[in-house]
């Protein structure tokens, strides 16, 4: 069985990508690793042929407004229905903030997609606080070695195995008590050090307020 790893993410094959690194942590240690096609640097109708022969293809994306990426959007409108009905649809979704409950209207429409396209749908890992591995890819050692036994047991299986899904989805709501202390981060402005920095960095902090569309 022939699976086909798409990383959706506009960051395409940069070292800052983290749906790359997730991509390629996944396949890590597969006796037959299975290739990997980062979307932004290919050609979309072209990929979307290719991939046709698949018996599955696994979506590797970024949250980005709480839904996927533009380029996905787009490359998703090349998407052809199975030719076999026996070919499978799988998404590993990865985002900046915590809560995996952010991800789920996007994967309602997952679901809804493969169906359309006559895929099987083979579900939807997503793994909140995810935007520093690239930076501090030794503090995430341990979720990328969830990713990396999500990817061993794919092979075996062609599933996504549901207790790691649980684990990486963890948690799927802040509580009361954890939502409050986050909020009082807001309030006196803490949550902010590390991008206002950035902002800086990059001459845009005069302008972060600004409502250039208004
Ligand atoms: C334009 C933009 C929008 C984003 N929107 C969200 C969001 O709605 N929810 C979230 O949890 N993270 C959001 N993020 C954070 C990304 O999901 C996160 O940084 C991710 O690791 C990026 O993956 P990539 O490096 O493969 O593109 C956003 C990032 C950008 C640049």
């Amino acid at each position: 069985m022939d699976t086909i790893i798409l990383n959706m993410s506009p960051k395409g094959n940069s070292k800052k990508s983290n749906s790359k690194i997730i991509c390629e942590e996944f396949v890590r240690c597969m006796e037959k690793p299975c290739e990997i096609i980062n979307i932004a640097n290919s050609n979309l109708e072209q990929t979307s042929q290719y991939i046709t022969d698949f018996d599955n293809i696994i979506f590797a994306l970024p949250l980005y407004i709480h839904a996927m990426p533009g380029i996905m959007m787009e490359f998703i409108e090349y998407l052809s229905p199975s030719n076999t009905k026996n070919q499978s649809m799988g998404f590993i979704i990865q985002a900046g903030f915590i809560e995996s409950a952010q991800g789920k209207y996007v994967e309602r429409y997952f679901e809804l997609l493969a169906k359309k396209l006559d895929y099987k749908y083979l579900g939807t890992v997503f793994k909140g606080e995810a935007a520093a591995i690239y930076m501090f890819p030794r503090m995430f050692k341990k979720v990328l070695s969830k990713f990396n036994e999500l990817g061993k047991l794919y092979e075996q299986t062609h599933s996504f195995d549901e207790e790691i899904v649980l684990d990486l989805g963890r948690p799927y709501e802040l509580s009361k008590f954890k939502a409050h202390l986050y909020q009082l981060l807001c309030d006196i402005g803490l949550n902010n050090i590390g991008w206002h920095r950035m902002l800086k960095k990059n001459g845009a902090y005069k302008k972060r307020l600004d409502t250039p569309f208004l």
